[in-house]
């Protein structure tokens, strides 16, 4: 008998990676790799990579020292390298790190198996070529539909905003939205394999739908995406403010499935520094739509993700975006010390902040946040939460799910309460989870 093959697979970055290793995974099931979680067992290493902050590119190499290892006493073994280090890297790449056979972009995916069976041949090769219009989307064959409780569904990719610090729009390339009938196509089919709730995601969400004559805006998808029987949970990520219309805003008031929680980043509270990093909007006018969510969904919870020592940050201006955390009242927060890379506008830019010191600043930013989650957690003790229970913990001994603001809550019930929603009584706020108890 045959035996089969076997794929190691590791992910790094953001959800959009994560859903394009559900991808990978398919792809390679069908010219017959199964999975490994060892490394030294696979015949297939691929890495699908992140190059957000210099950092995780730097895991990256880290990661292929390790694998060189591996593959001088298996020189069958072939290493492929997709994402967005790929993208950016292409050849480089390969001449940094010869002994890996593929390099393949963020729009190659598609490609994988003809690639990979080639390298089973011997064959080197690097696919990185952008492919900008909605075909892209098809180009996959069906991933099998799994039964879970909760899944991603994309509905556009790219971004258009260029950021200046931001590598994005650079590896993922221009912003294309997907039809709404295949996106509503697929959730159904979620839906019917057990789903209970979809996030719809997009590495800006908000301009959905722009340029398509016959395809509804962001808020219309939300609506269609509603209907779907079955569905009982909505969320998206992420959403850049700027472009979070009135219309999207009273969507929480209006469509009951939708989730009461928003990712907004807002990145830095000081005018001046948004300006200089291309974010399209003011603190003022970022306040404002905050404001509006809390209106039209009073028990909403926003998440957002700040970047430090952006050059030119003072601690004068620093200190807004401590006092935009006050005002905003984040449930939590995703920070960063400022990366510079490769190509970015803000690359260019003369700065002379010592790392000590933005790192101070990021120090004193999270205590700030922890502090201020820590009570947000503790306040809702008391209070009755829908849960939606996502399973067994990670401990095993209860079960995991999530309040409508994506809060993680432990709670003791019947394992077949899996992909339910069910009323929660909180009982205790600690500082990453909550805890508590199933109402009968
Ligand atoms: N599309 C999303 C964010 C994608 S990147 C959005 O616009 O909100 C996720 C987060 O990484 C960003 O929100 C930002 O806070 C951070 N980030 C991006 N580029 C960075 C850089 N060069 N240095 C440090 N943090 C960065
Ligand atoms: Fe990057 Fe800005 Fe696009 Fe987000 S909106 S992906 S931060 S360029
Ligand atoms: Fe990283 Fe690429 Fe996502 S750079 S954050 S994996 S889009």
């Amino acid at each position: 008998m045959k035996q089969e093959k076997m794929l190691y697979l590791e992910t790094f970055g953001c959800q959009m990676n994560v859903s394009d290793s559900e991808k990978i995974v398919a792809l390679m099931k069908g010219i017959g790799y199964g999975r490994t979680e060892d490394p030294r067992q696979a015949d297939l290493i691929l890495l699908n990579t992140c190059s957000i902050r210099a950092k995780a590119e730097q895991r990256v190499y880290g990661h292929l020292g390790k694998f060189k290892s591996i593959k001088s006493r298996n020189p069958r073994l072939i290493i492929g390298v997709g994402g967005c280090v790929a993208q950016q890297e292409g050849e480089r790449l390969l001449q940094k790190a010869p002994f890996v056979n593929l390099v393949f972009g963020t729009h190659n995916i598609h490609l994988l198996q003809e690639m990979v069976s080639g390298a089973e041949r011997g064959e080197r090769r690097i696919e990185t070529d952008f492919i900008d219009d909605e075909k892209r989307f098809d180009l996959f064959p069906a991933t099998d539909v799994e039964a879970g409780v909760t899944r991603f569904v994309t509905v556009m990719q790219g971004c258009d905003n260029f950021c200046s610090y931001c590598i994005v729009p650079h590896v993922r390339g221009r912003e294309i939205s997907r039809s709404a009938a295949k996106i509503v196509e697929e959730i159904r089919a979620l839906a019917a394999a057990g789903v209970t709730e979809v996030t719809l995601l997009g590495q800006n969400v908000n301009s959905y739908g722009r340029g398509g004559a016959d395809e509804p805006d962001f808020p219309g998808l939300l609506r269609m995406v509603a209907e779907v029987d079955g569905i009982e949970r909505i969320r998206f990520t992420t959403s850049h403010p700027k472009d979070l219309s009135d219309t999207l805003v009273y969507c929480f008031s209006q469509i009951n499935k939708l989730a009461p929680h928003i990712h907004l980043p807002a990145q830095s509270g000081s005018d001046r520094i948004l300006k200089a990093m291309n974010r399209g909007y003011t603190r003022t006018e970022y306040l404002r739509k905050v404001a509006l969510l809390k209106q039209a969904c009073p028990e909403i919870q926003i998440t957002g993700d700040i970047i430090v020592g952006f050059p030119g940050e003072d601690e004068a201006a620093f200190a807004e975006t401590l006092t935009l955390l006050d005002e905003v009242g984040y449930a939590d927060l995703f920070s960063f010390v400022y990366s510079p890379r490769p190509g970015t506008q803000a690359a260019e830019l003369e700065d002379s902040t010592e790392y000590a010191v933005k790192q101070q600043r990021l120090d004193r930013l999270q205590q700030k946040q922890k502090r201020s989650t820590l009570e947000l957690n503790r306040s809702l003790v008391g209070t009755v939460q829908q849960v939606l229970v996502e399973g067994a913990s990670s401990t095993g001994d209860c079960l995991f799910g999530r309040t409508g603001g994506n809060r993680g809550t432990l709670l003791d019930g019947a394992p077949s309460l899996a992909g339910k929603v069910i009323p929660v009584r909180i009982v205790e706020g600690l500082q990453t989870l909550l805890k508590g108890e199933v109402l009968h």
